[in-house]
């Protein structure tokens, strides 16, 4: 459930209250509490307000943790560290800022070698992070070893808007049983033999699902159970090993109720 509340400049400070004690493992939980909305547009924010906001909601709203560390490699994405300098010369002719920025809105404009192009949009659910937002994680990015001069208008107006609120996209509704889908994660499915799932199982084989539905779509999720090769090897986990055939092996039935089991892992 989303919660929007208009934050004002005003009570800026209750966004970048900052608890990170929780990112000390090395797959972090992020916080489940309703994300709050931030909103500074007709706003006075100062650059460093600006990254402080982004820098939150890097941490928490975001979930970008769950997939880059900044400073860290070995993830499933690249590490973010310099990325502020490094942004400025991926693409000849094209300003950090506006890399950034492409890299937010549209991931697969460019794909980082050695990774597969899994990133979501993060103006789009399930990340879903609105325009205000996207502006401060773009200054906070351009700040890891550049310099902050992204303006609102960088950010395209239409940026956001399936980001929640009232013009809200409706949540994919997949008519399977959650429950008999989790029957299938530990049973015919043999998913539990390489992966955890929230409470159960304990591989590691293959990436921990616990927060699968947090950061990749429904589309993904769907594809990589059918054709895990053509959905992209997770970067730093083994290729092939995920079986291939599960599309013949399961009923229809029994995929539906695993998607269902699935998108409730948040
Ligand atoms: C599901 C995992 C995942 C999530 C969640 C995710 N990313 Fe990514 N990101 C990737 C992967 C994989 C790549 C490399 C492939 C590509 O270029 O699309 C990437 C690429 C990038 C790049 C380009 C890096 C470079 O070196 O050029 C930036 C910037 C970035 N992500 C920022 C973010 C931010 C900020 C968030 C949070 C709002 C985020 N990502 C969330 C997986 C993710
Ligand atoms: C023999 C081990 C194995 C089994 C069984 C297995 N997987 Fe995987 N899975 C992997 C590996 C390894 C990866 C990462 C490499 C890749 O992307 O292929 C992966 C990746 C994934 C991903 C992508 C995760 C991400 O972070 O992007 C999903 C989703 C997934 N598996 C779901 C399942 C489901 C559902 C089942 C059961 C129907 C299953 N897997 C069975 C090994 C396995």
């Amino acid at each position: 459930m989303r919660v929007p509340v208009v934050v004002r400049v005003g009570v800026f400070a209750v966004l970048v209250m900052g608890s990170y004690a929780m990112f000390a493992n090395s797959i972090p939980q992020i916080e489940s509490k309703p994300p709050q909305e931030l909103s500074l547009e007709g706003g006075n924010v100062t650059p460093a307000q600006l990254v402080k906001a982004g820098e939150e909601i890097f941490h928490t709203k975001g979930t970008c943790e769950i997939c880059h560390r900044i400073g860290q490699k070995g993830t499933r994405a690249p590490d973010l560290a310099g990325i502020g300098a490094r942004a400025a010369k991926t693409k000849p002719g094209m300003s950090a800022k506006a890399y950034i920025l492409e890299s937010l809105l549209q991931p697969a404009a460019y794909i980082v070698e050695g990774y597969p192009p899994i990133m979501p949009a993060v103006d789009k659910p399930p990340i879903a992070l609105n325009r205000s937002e996207v502006w401060a994680l773009t200054a906070f990015l351009e700040s890891l070893g550049g310099n902050v001069d992204v303006t609102l208008n960088d950010v395209p107006a239409t940026v956001g808007a399936g980001s929640g609120g009232a013009g809200a996209v409706a949540e994919l509704k997949i008519p399977g049983d959650p429950k008999a889908g989790e029957a299938v994660f530990q049973g015919k499915g043999t998913c539990i033999a390489c992966h955890k799932a929230g409470k159960i199982g304990a591989a590691q084989v293959g990436p921990d699902l616990s927060q699968i539905a947090k950061i990749q779509t429904p589309d993904y999720i769907m594809k990589k159970i059918l054709d895990p090769k053509g959905a992209g090897t997770v970067a730093n986990f083994p290729p092939g090993v995920m079986p291939q055939d599960f599309g013949t092996r399961l009923t229809s039935k029994e995929y539906v109720d695993l998607l269902a089991f699935l998108l409730t892992l948040k």
